[in-house]
């Protein structure tokens, strides 16, 4: 299936086009343009973006490799990532890892079948002072405990 931006979407890609001094600058904005549109960054809407900003399709993955923010593949409803950098590591990060994994039986990178949670380690939140922490979705849940774990994801299931 070929990939095409919405009206409005194309109308924000033409307005971001035009406050670069090159098409390939807006390739960040038009990434998420489209991620945000299809939910993942498939190789269908790649090769098109490729076309419209006048860049290699592998050029374009390279970017998308690149940044955790960036899928290739769908992603479950509740995206949860788990920091893994030094204070949520000391503070038990891989635990909840675990738990998650064990809880959901999926592996980091996984999405359960029900296409509900995908879990991901990612590098630091920026809430140090409140690990270990989970993104999910936009919203942090901070000073984790395995049963707070649980009471958080009972309420998302
Ligand atoms: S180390 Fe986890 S938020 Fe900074």
């Amino acid at each position: 299936m070929s990939f095409a931006f919405t009206p409005e979407r194309k109308r924000l890609f033409k307005e971001l086009v035009k406050r670069y001094p090159d098409k390939r600058s807006v390739t960040l904005p038009a990434l998420h343009l489209a991620q945000e549109q299809e939910g993942y960054l498939g190789r269908e809407t790649i090769e098109a973006l490729a076309r419209m900003l006048g860049s290699a399709p592998s050029t374009l993955m390279d970017t998308v490799s690149f940044y955790t923010m960036f899928t290739t593949r769908p992603r479950g409803k509740y995206l949860l990532q788990v920091c893994q950098t030094l204070a949520c590591s000391l503070a038990g990060a891989d635990q909840v890892v675990d738990h998650i994994s064990k809880r959901h039986q999926i592996k980091v990178g996984e999405t359960t079948p029900d296409g509900k949670f995908t879990l991901l380690k990612v590098e630091c939140l920026g809430s140090c002072g409140t690990a270990p922490v989970v993104q999910i979705n936009d919203d942090y849940y901070e000073r984790l405990t395995l049963d707070k774990v649980d009471r958080i994801l009972d309420k998302l299931a």
